[in-house]
């Protein structure tokens, strides 16, 4: 195999790794492999960042719902030998598939270096709040504060957001609050696509483990990352997307509302709606 493949079959498994997708096998040398299967481009392009993931730098990755495609069934094992069953004898029950918590998530995130941004952190920020929230907000990244004490929404853009919820009676501590990446970027600069494409599989991962009955994208780079939508925010704040089965609505960062005070109508009036779509 030459080395350019290799590599990039390595960085596709490393993702899937991410992905908390374990089991790979070999087919032998006279079929493709497994993974390559997984994305039409993968032969072709250089090392992906994630499946869907466009390969150029600048681009942005695509939505979740299109990594879930890659989550084939898993492979037959053709070495099980052939089973009779006797007439009173029950087919033994398949393995299950543990649903991950999100500790397990966080364990396996560790002290991690996936991209470049750890080298500037003080704390990775996970997440914070109920994990069988219905709601799990995502915010962009954290930023000096937020990185400081480890806690997501902890600055000013936190407190504009603890006051909307306030505001339309949801309790900060029973909602689920993460960010699409989880290290503070340098000067509080939009997370880069390699460095959504390393962290957004532990994002999508929090939404399994969590299960929540909406998703709210705060700012563009969640609802990209998220939705993969790339309107502008003020246009389609306030609809209800299909997220894989959940819901999920798009809304205005607080930050965005610290900037431009006159714009917290928005914020407020999609909260009230999140807020009478959770109570349905
Ligand atoms: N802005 C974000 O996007 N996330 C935080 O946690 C804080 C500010």
């Amino acid at each position: 195999m030459d080395k350019e493949i290799a590599s990039e079959l390595k960085a596709w498994i490393q993702f899937f790794r991410d992905m908390g997708i374990e089991d790979f096998y070999s087919r032998g040398a006279a079929t493709e492999p497994a993974v390559e299967n997984a994305s039409p481009d993968a032969k072709t392009e250089s090392p992906p960042a994630g499946p869907g993931v466009a390969h150029s730098p600048a681009a942005a990755p695509e939505p979740a719902r299109e990594f879930r495609a890659v989550n084939t069934p898993a492979p037959i094992s053709l070495s099980r030998p052939a089973q009779t069953l006797g007439l009173f004898e029950s087919a033994p029950s398949e393995p299950q598939h543990k649903l991950e918590t999100l500790d397990d998530v966080r364990k396996d995130l560790g002290d991690c270096h996936r991209c470049k941004l750890w080298s500037g952190r003080k704390h990775i920020v996970f997440g914070q709040g109920n994990p069988h929230a219905e709601l799990v907000l995502v915010g962009e990244g954290p930023g000096a504060d937020e990185d400081e004490q480890g806690l997501p929404f902890v600055g000013r853009a936190g407190q504009l957001l603890n006051r909307v919820l306030q505001l339309v009676e949801i309790k900060r501590e029973e909602v689920y609050i993460c960010n699409v990446v989880k290290c503070r970027p340098p000067g509080n600069r939009v997370p880069e696509a390699d460095e959504v494409a390393a962290c957004s599989p532990f994002l999508f991962r929090q939404f399994e483990a969590i299960k929540p009955k909406l998703i709210c994208c705060m700012g563009a780079p969640a609802a990209r990352t998220v939705l993969g939508v790339k309107e502008g925010i003020t246009k389609i704040h306030g609809q209800v997307f299909d997220y894989s089965g959940t819901k999920a609505i798009v809304t205005v960062h607080p930050a965005y509302v610290l900037r431009n005070p006159r714009e917290e109508k928005i914020l407020r009036g999609d909260f009230e709606k999140i807020k009478e779509f959770i109570a349905r």
